[in-house]
């Protein structure tokens, strides 16, 4: 069984131009996946269709064997938890606690439990103070982290991360991005994340590559991020570790190894030693 399956998948806004073009991927169960692609490449669009936001054009979407329909669409929806790229949107409750508790409610969360719950992701996200704050007065950064808050508290099979930390600091980055490996080891819960992050990138299990409306790469991350050249055609930003590699390169300094940046320092620091 997969998590997300989608076949021939279509769509388009204005019934000229598909945005999503003939799109096929696969998402196994307990995965970390990443989708990269240029701006406008159609990543939001897809995420939007995985959820039944958006009506496809043509094509299949199944969630765990189930195809998404009208009729199964709140079966669906129990299962996936979706942070978007802009949180403003996102928001229902009146403060923050009353966000988080929103969507525990609708996940039928034993209300006994709740305020443990909401606690302790406010916590986890460091926001805990603000707790009685009314969402609309946060900053972008805090309305993701609260975005990220809700819908972790509700522990979603699957996980689908649109831009999710993009208006937070790189400390604040790394953070969250701990926080949703820790429970993506902890629970084996599903990620899809469409990232510009090229770091989540090299580290998750399989990568999808989006080109103005298609998939162009599918794969393992060591055999798809490693041709900076293909990465800059296709609009992308190649991983420091491959641009470092091919400058030393033009130097005459060939590695082995291009993008594990530890096992770079390594192999540099032998070919030192043997100077
Ligand atoms: N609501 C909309 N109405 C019309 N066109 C849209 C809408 N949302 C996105 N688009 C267009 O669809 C294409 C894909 O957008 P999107 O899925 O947001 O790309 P990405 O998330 O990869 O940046 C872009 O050309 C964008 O301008
Ligand atoms: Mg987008």
């Amino acid at each position: 069984m997969n998590p997300i399956k989608v076949n021939h998948l279509k769509f388009s806004y204005d019934l000229e131009t598909d945005v999503v073009n003939d799109v096929s991927f696969t998402v196994e169960k307990g995965s970390y996946t990443t989708l990269i692609g240029h701006n406008g490449s159609g990543k939001s669009t897809i995420a939007k269709l995985l959820i039944g936001l958006l009506e496809k054009g043509s094509g299949e979407i199944l969630i765990d064997d189930l195809e998404l329909t009208e009729a199964n669409l709140d079966v669906i929806r129990r299962k996936i938890g979706i942070v978007f790229q802009n949180p403003d949107n996102q928001f229902i409750g009146a403060t923050v606690r009353d966000d988080i508790a929103f969507g525990l409610e609708n996940h039928q969360v034993d209300p006994a439990l709740m305020d443990d719950i909401i606690n302790n992701y406010a916590a986890r996200v460091d926001m805990s103070k603000y707790l009685d704050q009314e969402p609309t007065r946060l900053s972008g950064g805090q309305k993701q982290r609260v975005a990220i808050a809700g819908v972790l508290a509700m522990k979603p099979e699957i996980l689908i991360l649109d831009e999710a930390t993009s208006m937070l600091d790189p400390e604040g980055k790394s953070e969250i991005n701990a926080l949703v490996n820790a429970l993506h080891k902890e629970y084996g819960m599903t990620i899809l994340s469409i990232t510009h992050d090229i770091e989540e990138v090299k580290k998750s299990d399989h990568v999808l590559i989006m080109f103005e409306g298609k998939i162009v790469k599918d794969g393992l991350p060591s055999e798809i991020m490693i041709d900076e050249k293909e990465m800059i055609s296709l609009k992308l930003d190649a991983p420091f570790s491959v641009k470092l590699a091919n400058a030393l390169k033009r130097r005459g300094i060939v590695l082995k190894e291009t993008l594990d940046t530890e096992r770079m320092v390594a192999e540099l620091c032998l070919l030192r030693s043997k100077k």
